[in-house]
């Protein structure tokens, strides 16, 4: 497995592979890895000849209060889970490597889509993920690019710059991977106390009841949000963001469900904030 650090590097690996005729997949990732990332790199493994792993803290997508700094960096780990997973190279570059100084081009989606859910409360972070991920897709010259569910929002936006840049790189969506308690795998699990990890289990289980009322019938995009905020509200350690039911791909408001829908959770256990979501009505994928 190759460790590239500089753009130079990562340019020539990617130009040997394309002359030889390889499918490149590229998974964007900020490290801290866990099975949600390496079910990514599954896909890739099988979809593509050469897989390409990054491994950057972007941090053009994190606001001034947010944990760039604090955000879990262990990348001797990482490494050792890709070369198991079969990876043939890990792009780790630093933030000046990507960003030099005079740096200033952004790709930013300006759209509904980046206006709700974790768009209204992250002001900037789409734009930080759409900038990273087109440089990241040109830098691999990726043909496909693996993005799990767990973000569908994120999912949603870089399709759309993709679409709309004209950017010849297939977007690929994985499903979202889960702890057997249901919690969803993420980097920020390692923050949760043993009492905090057991509270987080609401999200899934708050999903999951919506889900099943979905499934018995109830097709009111108010009653399930309701529903969802009344089981979050029952964990003292809970704090709610939003709870939120939007068209997918589209996220446009809907009142009663009659296509695809997101529903989209953001809590907060303690001072780690969690999302979750499912789908309702519809192949997410
Ligand atoms: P990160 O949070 O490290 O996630 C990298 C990829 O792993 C994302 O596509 C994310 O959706 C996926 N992922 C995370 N947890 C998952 C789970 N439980 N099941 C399935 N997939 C999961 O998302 C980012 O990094 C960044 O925004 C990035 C795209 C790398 C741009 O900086």
């Amino acid at each position: 497995m190759e460790i590239l650090r500089t753009l130079e590097q990562i340019q020539t690996f990617s130009k040997k592979s394309k002359e030889s005729g390889k499918i490149i997949g590229l998974v964007p990732t900020m490290g801290a890895l866990h099975e949600g990332h390496l079910s990514l790199v599954e896909y890739a493994r099988r979809q593509c000849d050469v897989v390409i792993v990054s491994i950057f803290v972007n941090p053009v997508q994190f606001g001034p209060n947010e944990d760039y700094t604090m955000y879990p960096r262990c990348f001797a780990q990482d490494c050792e889970k890709l070369q198991l997973a079969g990876v043939d190279a890990v792009f780790h570059p630093t933030a000046q490597e990507m960003y030099p100084n005079g740096y200033c081009t952004y790709v930013m989606v300006d759209g509904e889509i980046t206006h709700t859910l974790c768009g209204t409360q992250r002001p900037g972070h789409f734009r930080g993920v759409a900038t990273v991920v087109t440089k990241l897709i040109h830098l691999a010259q990726a043909d496909k690019a693996f993005f799990g569910q767990k973000d569908a929002q994120q999912v949603v936006v870089v399709r759309t710059f993709t679409k709309d840049l004209n950017i010849p790189c297939s977007i690929i969506t994985v499903p979202i991977v889960r702890e057997t308690s249901g919690l969803a795998r993420s980097s920020r699990n390692r923050y949760l106390s043993p009492v905090e990890r057991k509270a987080a289990c609401i999200l899934s289980q708050s999903l999951r009841q919506a889900k099943d009322a979905y499934i018995r019938g109830n097709h009111n995009a108010d009653s399930l949000k309701q529903l969802v905020t009344q089981h979050l509200q029952k964990e003292p350690l809970a704090l709610i963001d939003y709870v939120s039911l939007y068209t997918y791909p589209g996220l446009e408001p809907i009142q009663i469900i009659s296509e695809p829908c997101l529903l989209a959770i953001a809590v907060r256990i303690g001072t780690v904030r969690l999302i979750d979501n499912v789908i309702l009505g519809g192949d997410p994928l």
